[in-house]
């Protein structure tokens, strides 16, 4: 290969309804293997769109603005270990790589799942690895995108993805797939904004130091399974008060893990909570009907039934420190355009 093609592509930002925390102990930590599984909703308006493209020398912008430092250093560490992983010879070729999140940025709204995702499929369709994304391709990838971010393997597809951990030590059985697409079952995230800005405690230095320190952390990687398995069973029935139960479950249980860590990983802010009770004393009421779920952030992902979304946002944006409410549909597959 003597040049990299102009190539974007698009994939959409997923949450977790059983959440994935900490790595495999002992296993090669370059292939970032998860200590859990993890079954999460694709979401349809939130995006990372990337273009990568035959450059001079190595350039990442972010968002129309120049990026340097340790951000731009990962995206170029990808695209080496794309190169590597797809046995192509001699060195990496310069590469231009252009992003735009349609998300905000390392906020805890699954912008690096996006983002990586959307980075190995561009700088695999540059490269010339794949033209489309067929399912050996997309399973592929998937397995690449994790390298990069954990969340980014469940990505690549739309609707509802399972990733598995595995057990193998080369990571060969640590594998995504599609449980349902985006048209099985009408429910909404609304995700709920009580912060602007980015974190301060990244996910993976936050759960390398829950693996390390937190009395709870053997329990939480104990009971996943069960979470997952249940979870499963409750998508495929269409059951929503046992897939919010299990959801809500996995969330405090993962949140718990991370405030006994030390030192403690606490990602809530004051109206994290205040949101949080809202909708328990909405459902309590009668009101519509929301399960709660949040991530290495602030903010407050709200599931229901497509029917009461419109109302239960209204009612979350009166909440105290609430900025915006979202509502955000299953979305779609990644997708690869050649240009
Ligand atoms: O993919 P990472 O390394 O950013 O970790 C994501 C971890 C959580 O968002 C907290 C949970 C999950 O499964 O997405």
């Amino acid at each position: 290969m003597s040049q990299p093609r102009p190539c974007r592509a698009t994939a959409h930002s997923n949450i977790a309804l059983v959440k994935y925390w900490g790595k495999r102990d002992g296993d090669d930590p370059a292939l970032n293997l998860p200590a859990v599984g993890s079954l999460s909703m694709t979401l349809d308006v939130l995006r990372s769109e990337t273009l990568v493209s035959p450059a001079q020398a190595d350039g990442f912008e972010l968002d129309g603005a120049q990026i340097g430092g340790k951000p731009a250093a990962k995206v170029f560490a990808h695209l080496d270990r794309v190169w590597r992983l797809a046995d192509l010879n001699g060195a990496r070729p310069p590469c231009s790589v252009r992003s735009t999140n349609h998300l905000p940025t390392a906020a805890g709204l699954a912008s690096s799942a996006s983002g990586f995702a959307a980075l190995t499929i561009a700088a695999a369709g540059s490269f010339g690895i794949c033209d489309q994304l067929d399912g050996p391709a997309r399973a592929q990838l998937s397995a690449w995108a994790r390298m990069g971010s954990g969340s980014a393997a469940r990505s690549l597809w739309g609707g509802f993805v399972r990733l598995d951990a595995g057990s193998r030590g080369d990571g060969s059985d640590c594998l995504a797939r599609q449980l349902h697409g985006a048209d099985h079952w009408d429910l909404k995230l609304l995700v709920v904004h009580t912060a602007r800005g980015a974190k301060q405690v990244g996910s993976t230095g936050g759960m390398e130091s829950s693996r390390l320190t937190s009395p709870y952390y053997p329990a939480w990687v104990e009971t996943s399974p069960a979470d997952l398995d249940a979870a499963q069973t409750s998508l495929a029935a269409r059951a929503f008060e046992p897939l919010g139960a299990v959801m809500e479950h996995s969330c405090f249980k993962m949140h718990a893990c991370m405030l006994a860590t030390q030192p403690p990983l606490m990602y809530w802010n004051g109206a994290t909570l205040e949101v949080i009770r809202a909708v328990w004393s909405i459902r309590e009421a009668g009101g519509p009907r929301g399960f709660v779920t949040s991530d290495a952030g602030p903010h407050v992902k709200v599931l229901c039934e497509s029917a009461h979304a419109a109302a239960l946002a209204q009612q979350l944006r009166e909440v105290a420190g609430v900025h915006e409410v979202q509502i955000v549909a299953p979305g779609p597959d990644a997708s690869l355009e050649l240009l």
